[in-house]
C-alpha cells in the first residue's frame, strides 16, 4: 500500500555492490584475478586474455581485470561484477621497484565502466608504504562517495624476506622454519590490520598457517590471493584452510588459470568456498570434471 508512512528503507549502493560480488547463500565470493599483466607483462595463462577468461567467467562471482584487460577481453554485456585494478606503474623490468606504484585508474573511469569496486596494492613495511597506502586511501575517499567497494591488497613486491614468509616460499625452496611461519603471521596480521584501519572494505592477502590470527586482527573481511602456481591438491588445501580460518573467499588467479584444467579448478575452488566441501572432496570433483572433454 503506498502510504506517506511507508518510508523507503535507506538504499545503500555499496551494499548492493557487495551483494552482487558475494553469493547470498554462502556469503562468500570466488573472484577471478586476471590483472597480473599490469606489472608482469604477459604471464603464462594470460597470453590470450579473452580465451582464458571466457570459459571461467560463468564460475566466478566477480572478476578482477586491469582496465585494459576489461576493455579488450571481456564482453561488456557480462553480468559478472567487475573489480578494477586501480594501481600500478611498476613492471618486472625493474623488479626492485615493484612497490613504487601510483594510481592508474580514476574513480570516474571505474564508474564509466560500471565497476563495482577496485583493488589497490599497498606495500606495508617497504620503502613506498606511505605512497601506496595513500593510493588506497585517496581512491577510497572518492570511491565511497559513489558507493564503490575498496579492496586493499597486502602486496609484498620483490622483497625476498617478505616473499618467502608470505607466500610460503623460502629462497632455497626448503620448508619454512617455525620462525619463518611466525614472522609470516606477524607481518600479515600487521599489514592486513593497517589496510583495514585505513578504510579498505575488503583486504586481499595471502594464506599462511595460523591464518585465524590474521582474520581476527583485521577489521575488514578478508579474501585470499593464491600466489604462485601450486600443485592442485596444495591449492585446494590452502583454500580450504583459509575459508575454515574465516576468509570470505578468494581473489585468485594463477592457481586457477595456470592450472592444467582451469575450468575444473575454478569449480573445485567454488565447491570449497560456497558448498563447504573439504579439500579432498574438491579434489575428487576436480578429477571428475577434468575428465569431461568440454572442460578447460
Ligand atoms: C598481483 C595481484 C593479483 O590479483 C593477486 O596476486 C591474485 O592473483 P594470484 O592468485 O595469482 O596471486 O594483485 O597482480
Amino acid at each position: 500500500m503506498n502510504s506517506v508512512f511507508n518510508y523507503k528503507v535507506e538504499w545503500s549502493g555499496i551494499q548492493n555492490r557487495m551483494a552482487r560480488m558475494f553469493n547470498p547463500k554462502s556469503g562468500r565470493s570466488v573472484m577471478l584475478a586476471v590483472d597480473h599483466g599490469y606489472f608482469q607483462g604477459a604471464p603464462s595463462g594470460l597470453i590470450n586474455l579473452r580465451e582464458t577468461i571466457e570459459p571461467l567467467l560463468p564460475y566466478c562471482d566477480a572478476i578482477s581485470p586491469t582496465i585494459g584487460g576489461l576493455k579488450t577481453s571481456i564482453d561488456s554485456r557480462t553480468r559478472t561484477p567487475v573489480i578494477i585494478r586501480a594501481t600500478g606503474g611498476s613492471s618486472m623490468r625493474r623488479a626492485e621497484e615493484l612497490d613504487d606504484e601510483i594510481v592508474t585508474v580514476s574513480v570516474e573511469e571505474m564508474i564509466r565502466v560500471n565497476a563495482v569496486g577496485f583493488t589497490a596494492s599497498c606495500f606495508v613495511g617497504l620503502k613506498n608504504q606511505s605512497k601506496t597506502i595513500g593510493n588506497l586511501t585517496s581512491l577510497t575517499n572518492i570511491a565511497h562517495r559513489y558507493g564503490l567497494v575498496a579492496i586493499g591488497i597486502t602486496a609484498v613486491g620483490s622483497d625476498p624476506a617478505l616473499t618467502k614468509f608470505v607466500k610460503g616460499e623460502s629462497e632455497s625452496g626448503a620448508e619454512l622454519t617455525a620462525e619463518d611461519k611466525k614472522d609470516a603471521i606477524k607481518y600479515l596480521k600487521h599489514a592486513a590490520r593497517v589496510l583495514s584501519e585505513d578504510g579498505a572494505d575488503i583486504v586481499k592477502t595471502y594464506y599462511t598457517e595460523g591464518f585465524e590470527e590474521v582474520v581476527e586482527a583485521c577489521l575488514a573481511p578478508i579474501v585470499i590471493a593464491g600466489g604462485t602456481k601450486k600443485p592442485t591438491k596444495e591449492a585446494l588445501d590452502f583454500t580450504y584452510r583459509a575459508i575454515k580460518a574465516g576468509a570470505v573467499g578468494v581473489d585468485m588467479g594463477r592457481n586457477i588459470f595456470q592450472n592444467e584444467h582451469p575450468v575444473a579448478m575454478i569449480q573445485a575452488i567454488g565447491s570449497i568456498v560456497h558448498d563447504g566441501k573439504t579439500a579432498e572432496e574438491a579434489l575428487s570433483l576436480y578429477n571428475d570434471l577434468k575428465g569431461k572433454k568440454k572442460q578447460g
